[in-house]
């Protein structure tokens, strides 16, 4: 993600990054067939804010952007510009959102938890941690939907996500492109069935886990 760099022609001083215009279609695509009309959506990690925008555009929910506290400044700079009048109920104010502290996340409950290219930087606890969060905070039969590069049953889907996750762990081993196949038996045993693995322009997938009844009518 760039600091500062307007999609406009004019500088907001709004982050801004190159992936997130050519996925925000694609993913676009994906959650106007998954989510129901008006869901309240949690997004964890939303960066830049361009995915928020681009989704409220478009589809009738009430989406929560969330960032790190030290992430947040340039979210809400985008949400401020681009959202309020514009997008009325649809674009919440960004929420400080750290997946690895239980006290950060929202009460909910909401329909759907979406982040986009967030496994891959978290550390390993942290995507436990998020899979975690989210069954707390969804209703019965919501959806966690994951959007990015994983490993599929234990092998990468292209040399260029061998590559880029490669190139990752030598910056910082705790970071590193996940295995679905982990990631799904994690996720059954919060009572998330992964119900969907849809492939994705440039080798990336949308992963999606639906909260079996069972468990959320336990909380
Ligand atoms: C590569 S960026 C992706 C941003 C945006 N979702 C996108 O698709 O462009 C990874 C994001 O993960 C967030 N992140 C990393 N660790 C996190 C954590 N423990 N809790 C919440 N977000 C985290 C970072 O703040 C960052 O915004």
């Amino acid at each position: 993600m760039t600091a500062s760099r307007s999609v406009f022609g004019f500088n907001q001083d709004l982050p801004f990054s190159e992936a997130c215009e050519r996925n925000k279609q694609p993913i676009l695509d994906v959650l106007s067939q998954w989510l129901p009309a008006a869901a309240k959506v949690l997004e964890v990690g939303s960066g830049s804010g361009q995915h928020a925008v681009h989704i409220c555009r478009q589809l009738s929910v009430q989406w929560q952007p969330s960032e790190q506290r030290q992430n947040l400044a340039g979210l809400q700079r985008r949400v401020d510009f681009e959202g309020g009048a514009a997008l009325p109920g649809r674009l919440l104010r960004p929420i400080p959102l750290d997946v690895t502290d239980p006290k950060q996340w929202p009460s909910g409950p909401f329909q759907a938890v979406f982040s986009a290219n967030t496994a891959h930087i978290m550390p390993s606890p942290a995507v436990s941690e998020l899979l975690a969060g989210s069954a707390r905070v969804l209703d019965p039969g919501g959806l966690l939907l994951l959007y990015g590069p994983f490993l599929s049953g234990g092998v990468h889907t292209s040399a260029s996500n061998a590559a880029f996750d490669a190139h990752l762990r030598s910056r910082d081993p705790a970071m590193g492109v996940r295995d679905a196949a982990e990631l799904s038996v994690q996720a059954a045993a919060l009572g998330l069935t992964a119900v969907e693995d849809l492939a994705l322009p440039a080798n990336n997938r949308v992963l999606i886990f639906r909260l079996d009844q069972a468990v959320s009518t336990k909380r």
